[in-house]
């Protein structure tokens, strides 16, 4: 029984991903005294898990499991012992869009939260805290509650919701400082009972406490704003390559407005992510679904100028190419959807390299982070969404022209391109005497996060294109 008088003792996070495996880890770190166990289904994440090499690439992530791997910290694949003896659950799995039936491309696939809470409800005993974890549409906690109101074993339960705002790539940084916390609930000590276990790093006035309904929908919320930001510059960045404005100079000089604030004004190729895309579709099917279509075209528009972004680079690489990149080799540096992350969800890497094949370019991708199987993985799955399953044609196109390389130089070697698609500081640090040598002339590149932008490569004999200038 959880009350005031009994603290968290014992923890259980279902779901070891990109969210879990961190957020469980920093709880194992700051609190020694809680027994934490992350399950999850898939046996092979679980052996990553326990491994020397992590699932998840994530900067003082592997010190930090290493500490305490053994100690308070277990993956297993042990789910439903491990949900029994918690006296917290968090549920953290992932909430994909639909895609399929209501709501499908829109709507977030409930199925394995829903799972979750039928597991718990089925093996529970006595009382437990439920906390969502994973972003979740507004009053998921209703029907969370409602399935757990029917445990087979008389068990009660308190339901809260405690998004998770940590971005990948700066997990446990986010995790050890964040600028906040924030846990919705209805019961006062189940809210306590979690306040008690962030108290223990995070400054009190950091930990905010809202109604449910508030807490998933400033999730929501959150992700869209940040996402919006990024189209809005996008947007601007379009307008001044058609003038003689410089994106970065304009994003410095509103940025200054303390209203605006200088942050998240990086003009991209399109932002990538598990969260952005997914959550503001998730906003836009519950404001339609709430009867309110002029808000659900306002956020759908952040998602269309970011695909926008990504067909207008391609666009952009194809008429500088005096029109075709037929059989031509392009050099695509990075597939993670942003740097210092293995991730490749929703990346603006796939969408470039699925338009350049559609446009018959050879690929050569190098990324420091992400192997060939998940490379493969990911256009095979673009192309097989678009046309409901992989034709043999599509599949021959990856087949004959995609190569991955070991290194920025093998990819560009003999290339006509070179597409810079992810922000590695390592791409910044080459040889570029020796990688335009390499390549045909002229040697085009396309810096798709303007990360050369100030290596004076146009003056080194590159034809140098970023964004927004
Ligand atoms: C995001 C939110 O930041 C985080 O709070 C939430 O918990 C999950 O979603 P994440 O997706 O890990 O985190 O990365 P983020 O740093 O937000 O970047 C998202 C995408 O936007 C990346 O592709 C990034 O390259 C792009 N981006 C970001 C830009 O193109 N320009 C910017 O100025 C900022
Ligand atoms: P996120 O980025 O939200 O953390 P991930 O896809 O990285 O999402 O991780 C979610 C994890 O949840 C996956 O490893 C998946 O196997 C796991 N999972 C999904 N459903 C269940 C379930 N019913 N029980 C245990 N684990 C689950």
């Amino acid at each position: 029984m959880v009350n005031k008088t009994h603290p968290i003792r014992r923890i259980c996070c279902i779901g070891a991903g990109y969210v879990g495996g961190p957020t469980m880890a920093m709880i194992a770190k700051q609190c020694p005294d809680i027994d934490v166990r992350v399950v999850d289904i898939n046996e092979h994440r679980i052996a990553q898990w326990n491994s020397d090499t992590l699932p998840i690439y994530e900067p003082g992530l592997t010190e930090i499991v290493q500490q305490c791997r053994g100690k308070n910290l277990t993956f297993t694949t042990a789910v439903e012992e491990s949900i029994r003896n918690a006296d917290m659950v968090f549920i953290s799995v992932n909430t994909p869009t639909k895609t399929f039936g209501v709501g499908a491309g829109r709507a977030a696939n409930l199925e394995f939260v829903e799972k979750c809470a039928r597991q718990i409800a089925d093996v529970s005993e006595g009382h437990k805290i439920v906390v969502e974890k994973s972003t979740l549409p507004v009053r998921t906690a209703e029907a969370v509650k409602r399935i757990l109101s029917n445990s087979n074993n008389n068990a009660t339960f308190d339901v809260l919701s405690n998004p998770e705002f940590l971005a990948e790539g700066t997990a446990i940084e986010d995790l050890l400082d964040p600028d906040r916390v924030l846990i919705g609930g209805e019961s006062p000590d189940a809210i306590q009972a979690l306040v008690d276990v962030y108290a223990r790093w995070v400054p009190r006035e950091r930990l905010l406490t809202t109604n449910l309904w508030s807490s998933e929908l400033s999730k929501l919320t959150a992700n869209a704003f940040l996402a919006q930001r990024v189209s809005s510059i996008n947007a601007i960045s379009a307008l001044c390559e058609a003038t003689e404005a410089d994106v970065d100079e304009v994003a410095a000089a509103i940025g200054s407005d303390s209203r605006i604030g200088p942050k998240f004004l990086k003009a991209s190729v399109g932002f990538g992510g598990s969260c952005f895309q997914k959550d503001i579709l998730n906003l836009v099917y519950l404001c339609e679904y709430f009867g309110l279509p002029e808000v659900a075209e306002y956020w759908e528009q952040v998602v269309k100028m970011n695909d926008f972004q990504k067909k207008r680079f391609v666009t952009r690489m194809v008429r500088t190419m005096f029109n075709t990149v037929s059989d031509k080799k392009i050099a695509i540096w990075g597939f993670a959807f942003k740097k210092d992350t293995n991730d490749t969800r929703e990346s603006a890497s796939i969408y470039v390299c699925r338009d350049l094949l559609l446009e018959k370019a050879r690929l050569c991708i190098y990324d420091p982070r992400v192997g060939e199987q998940q490379i493969r993985q990911e256009l095979e799955y673009v192309f097989a969404e678009a046309d409901g399953e992989l034709s043999d044609s599509k599949r021959r196109l990856i087949h004959d022209h995609v190569t991955v390389a070991v290194s920025c130089e093998e990819a560009a070697e003999q290339a006509h391109a070179v597409a810079l698609l992810t922000e590695w500081d390592e791409f910044a640090k080459l040889d570029f005497a020796k990688v335009l040598d390499s390549m045909k002339k002229p040697a085009f590149l396309f810096d798709g996060r303007n990360k050369l932008k100030n290596l004076d490569l146009a003056k080194k004999g590159f034809e140098y294109y970023g964004i927004g200038f």
